[in-house]
């Protein structure tokens, strides 16, 4: 089930998302958060931050959704690096307390096993966050994607590499990634999808009211018990 949360804007988007998530992390002794990239939820973990700030959060284990196949840790477009400095240096987490994926790792099949593997062996992810593709991809799932796949390497699409191309400057851009799959996705306790701005308006209400299929990967979130939808007016509104 989706519970819409409308906020005003992107700042409140933030706020809202922050306080949302300041909350399900401070009431739990081990908590398990699967991070999304991507630009809309940057203003969100900098407002955790300034809630965060002081606290040890040693009890909070992070992964990430997806990451380019052949980028190393330490390329600073890798997603790796964006957790890192979005993330874990903000909120003071180590980073022996992340699973992050290796972009780079010599067999990416290998290493989709092993990502599902070290969720499985923490206890499953407690809250994903997520952002929305506009081609209604939910992590590298682009549409296409079946509601039962588990981590995979997927081909990206013309759209998604241009929704990302501000973020692929300065080398040859990737064609494939490492994702975790939908239903990695919706095994996950609680999910919180952030959705902002008047270009996503058309995807948001396929979101909520269209079909549920492959063709709109996002729209497999509407089986899922506990999602948390938090959407600025433009986005709602256009
Ligand atoms: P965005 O990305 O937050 O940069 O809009 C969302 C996504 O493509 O998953």
């Amino acid at each position: 089930m989706i519970n819409l949360v409308q906020v005003h804007d992107a700042n409140q988007l933030a706020e809202t998302a922050a306080d949302h998530l300041f909350s399900l992390i401070t009431t739990r002794n081990r908590f398990n958060l699967g991070c999304a990239t991507g630009t809309t939820p940057v203003s969100a973990y900098k407002a955790l931050a300034k809630r965060v700030r002081g606290r040890a959060l040693d009890h909070v284990f992070c992964f990430n959704l997806d990451e380019y196949v052949g980028m190393s840790k330490t390329d600073p477009r890798s997603f790796a690096a964006y957790i890192q400095a979005h993330v874990l240096d903000p909120l003071g987490i180590s980073p022996t307390h992340a699973r992050l994926w290796q972009g780079d790792a010599p067999d990416p099949v290998a290493e989709c096993q092993a990502y599902e593997a070290a969720i499985r062996k923490q206890g499953g992810i407690d809250c994903q966050i997520l952002g929305l593709g506009l081609n209604g991809h939910i992590a590298f799932n682009e549409p296409g994607t079946p509601e039962d796949s588990r981590s995979h390497v997927i081909q990206l699409t013309t759209s998604t590499l241009e929704q990302n191309a501000m973020y692929l400057a300065g080398g040859a851009p990737p064609t494939h990634a490492l994702t975790i799959g939908i239903a990695t996705i919706m095994a996950a306790r609680e999910i919180v999808i952030l959705v902002s701005g008047i270009k996503k308006t058309s995807a948001l209400d396929r979101l909520c009211n269209g079909s549920i299929s492959s063709a709109f990967p996002a729209s497999f979130l509407r089986h899922h018990p506990r999602v948390t939808l938090i959407a600025d007016q433009a986005a709602i509104n256009g």
